[in-house]
């Protein structure tokens, strides 16, 4: 095996347990993994190497919840919300519509697209959620579309309630054939736990047939107002609760209490002018945060884990540091993943290099592109 070594790194975050953040650093990849890191001056001989020139290097960032199989434009929404519309879920089933008469070669290269696009901004690892078809066979083509992308594909069948049907027959079609057509393309099980989508009786419905096939369950939750989604989260052992905008005291002890990661998405709040959630609250309670961009044309149509970043700095209560974590290990814990999201010795070697001495430009310097290249 090769090894490869990247040097004159100014600042290197590793994540690692003992040096989670070294400068004047380097570190080695063999097979795609992290062979050694550590002092620039100590680093041992390899087959080729490559300079940094005094960069900073970071994980690269893990997009943990994403609906990026859609077809079809919703600016008009946003315009009107930025003139005083409330947003409202029912939008979803704008683009259920517009997905569902697309072709599939159509949904590939809406998926490439923006994968490409995350991709230029740091993202090395996404998530990526059906739930624009609401049939058994849009549901199952957009998850194997997804899945062409990405080992994280989530069956979000229970999205909306789609046009025309009755929630109790629609919940026996998701948790019926729609589940045993999309489980051999799904890693996750999702629902969307909100007055106007699903119940907390529907969603555990959904969430426990999904556990029953075999997938791991993850929830949308406490999005646009308090409910029971976050709670029905904890009880199922989901790894995820993601939104999390709406917490009673309650919510953050459950959440604490768990294993369970809470995802903090403030591309929401930014584009449905909503309030942002509190991440401080949530982390001076002990819960552990992941950021994630909810990349989708109705409630937040960014692929950017620095913007994600900069907002959750600036407006969350969060520390550059602490924002950093949430969008690389966070957000691998929220997938159960520990191969990613750090670059310890053994870890995948994904990485960001900067244009930018320091990961605090991430936050200090707001919609610039400073992702230089991504490994
Ligand atoms: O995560 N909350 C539900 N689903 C998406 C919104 C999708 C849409 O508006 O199209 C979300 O915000
Ligand atoms: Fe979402």
């Amino acid at each position: 095996m090769t090894a490869h070594l990247v040097t004159n790194i100014g600042e290197l975050v590793t994540w690692d347990a003992d040096r989670p953040i070294l400068h004047d650093a380097a570190f080695v990849v063999e097979g795609g993994r992290v062979a050694w890191f550590g002092h620039r001056t100590d680093a041992p001989a390899a087959d080729s190497s490559s300079d940094v020139g005094g960069a900073a290097v970071i994980p690269g960032f893990v997009d943990s919840h994403t609906h990026l199989v859609f077809a079809g434009d919703r600016s008009a929404e946003f315009e009107a919300r930025m003139t005083g519309e409330p947003y409202a879920a029912g939008g979803i089933r704008t683009t259920v519509a517009a997905t569902r008469a697309a072709p599939d070669e159509q949904l590939r290269a809406n998926v490439a697209r923006h994968l490409a696009e995350m991709r230029a901004q740091g993202t090395t690892t996404a998530e990526i959620k059906s739930g624009y078809g609401l049939t058994v066979l849009d549901e199952a083509r957009s998850l194997a579309i997804a899945g062409e992308f990405t080992d994280e594909t989530t069956f979000l069948g229970a999205h909306v309630v789609p046009e025309g049907s009755d929630i109790a027959a629609y919940v026996d079609l998701v948790t019926g054939p729609m589940l045993e057509k999309s489980a051999p393309y799904a890693r996750w099980i999702d629902a969307f736990c909100e007055d106007g989508a699903f119940g907390e009786d529907e969603a555990r419905t959904v969430l426990t047939a999904g556990i029953a096939a075999g997938l791991l369950p993850r929830i949308h939750a406490n999005q646009l107002g308090h409910g029971p989604g976050v709670q029905l989260a904890v009880e199922l052992g989901a790894a995820a609760a993601d939104h999390c905008t709406y917490l009673s005291d309650a919510d953050v002890d459950a959440l604490a209490g768990s294993d369970t990661v809470a995802g903090l998405l403030p591309g929401v709040e930014f584009s449905t002018r909503q309030p942002y959630p509190d991440a401080r609250r949530l982390l001076d309670a002990g819960v552990t945060v992941s950021l994630a961009t909810d990349c989708n044309p109705g409630s937040s149509y960014t692929s950017s884990m620095p913007f994600c970043i900069a907002v959750a700095v600036r407006d969350m209560g969060m520390s550059p540091r602490e924002a950093l974590w949430a969008a690389t290990r966070g957000g691998a814990q929220s997938l159960r993943r520990d191969d990613v999201g750090h670059l310890s010795v053994g870890a995948r070697a994904d990485h960001a290099v900067l244009s930018a001495p320091s990961f605090v430009h991430l936050a200090y310097r707001p919609g610039v592109p400073l992702v230089a290249s991504v490994g």
